[in-house]
């Protein structure tokens, strides 16, 4: 293979940048030409697209964000769009594409792939749901990122005796919030994955603690639990109980317990600042394998994290895979966080 694209796709993540940077950087130590392409699938339909040489990827590897720049193009879904891309592949000369992206992300590559475009895939998404994959690049930062945000939260309401009723991204999955809440040491920990009861999670929880002589409380709810998808099984009880978003919660909270309570969303700063030493260490390995595999003639591929090891699987496999939630480590997080 001689020529070789590389495009961020989806919800940006600390991570990408280190990732695009390896790809770049073995391709030339490969002598393949490597492809930068804009703005993810939007830039593949259009050719926004550069060469790209070592220089150009200097001093990215510790910044958040992606110097790619990243979209939602659901315009990519269509044939006529996908035409579009392989033609663009073809002007380019581009061989194969390294896509990084979250799920959708992958859903693209494989259609690519099925369209005569060699594609490997890696994650790249903060909310560590890619079901082939027991990491995600982006993940290990965004809770760090929470945590240092509620730790924050928790210095202010202990100074005033409340509770912080927080709203933690992750779409329809609960990863960060259960990670956060175990780190952070969250009084309740609520995510889509597991049904919950406003007395037994929330009120009796705050009651103990009370009774333990604790004076601030930090109730975390993952951003899913509003969504209508059938993967949540609080939706039916948020709409029964007039909860539709994280402001009702917080007010039902106070209401129910008697504990002055306050909403926080934390929001898209999950999503930003200097990636951590694990996200840049698997980016660039995940990136380096990635190349690898194009060179060797390998494709349709995605690149994933099984326990501590970096795999390959195939792509169309991969997407039926299933990953169920960590239920052992939720019931340890509300044994030790009363
Ligand atoms: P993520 O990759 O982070 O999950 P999205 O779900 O928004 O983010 O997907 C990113 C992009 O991948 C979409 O904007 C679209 O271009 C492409 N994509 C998403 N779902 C599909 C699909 N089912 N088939 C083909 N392409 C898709
Ligand atoms: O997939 C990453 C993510 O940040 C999710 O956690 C969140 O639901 C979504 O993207 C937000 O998307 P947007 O950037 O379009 O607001």
């Amino acid at each position: 293979m001689k020529t070789i694209g590389v495009l961020t796709s989806g919800g940006d993540a600390q991570g990408m940048n280190a990732a695009v940077r390896a790809v770049v950087r073995t391709c030339v130590a490969e002598n393949i030409t490597v492809m930068g392409i804009r703005e993810g699938y939007k830039g593949l339909i259009e050719g926004n697209i550069q060469e790209l040489t070592a220089r150009d990827v200097c001093d990215i590897l510790g910044r958040g964000g992606t110097f790619l720049r990243s979209a939602r193009c659901p315009e990519f879904k269509t044939e006529e769009k996908i035409q579009e891309a392989v033609h663009t592949c073809k002007e380019f000369g581009i061989e194969g594409i390294v896509v990084i992206g979250g799920d959708g992300s992958f859903r693209g590559a494989r259609d690519l792939t099925l369209h005569g475009i060699p594609c490997v895939a890696m994650p790249g998404t903060i909310d560590n749901d890619i079901v082939c994959s027991d990491y995600t690049i982006g993940f290990d930062t965004a809770v760090n990122i929470c945590i240092d945000l509620i730790d924050k939260l928790r210095d202010t309401c202990n100074s005033h005796n409340r509770c912080s009723v927080v709203q933690i991204m992750g779409k329809n999955a609960g990863w960060v919030t259960l990670e956060a809440g175990i780190a952070a040491g969250a009084t309740s920990i609520i995510v889509p994955e597991v049904e919950f009861d406003f007395q037994r999670d929330i009120v009796d929880r705050i009651a103990r603690g009370k009774r333990y002589g604790k004076n601030h409380f930090i109730v975390l709810v993952s951003e899913g639990l509003f969504f209508d998808v059938p993967s949540n099984k609080n939706y039916k009880y948020c709409v029964e109980n007039g909860i539709a978003n994280i402001a009702d919660f917080a007010k039902r909270v106070e209401q129910e317990t008697g504990v002055e309570s306050r909403e926080a969303i934390l929001g898209h700063v999950q999503r930003g600042g200097a990636p951590s030493a694990k996200d840049r260490v698997i980016a660039t390995e995940m990136g380096n394998y990635c190349v690898n595999l194009l060179k060797n003639g390998i494709s349709n591929r995605v690149v994933v994290m099984k326990e501590t090891d970096i795999i390959d699987l195939d792509i169309l496999e991969a997407l039926k895979m299933e990953k169920p939630f960590d239920f052992k480590k939720y019931e340890m997080a509300n044994m030790i966080n009363i």
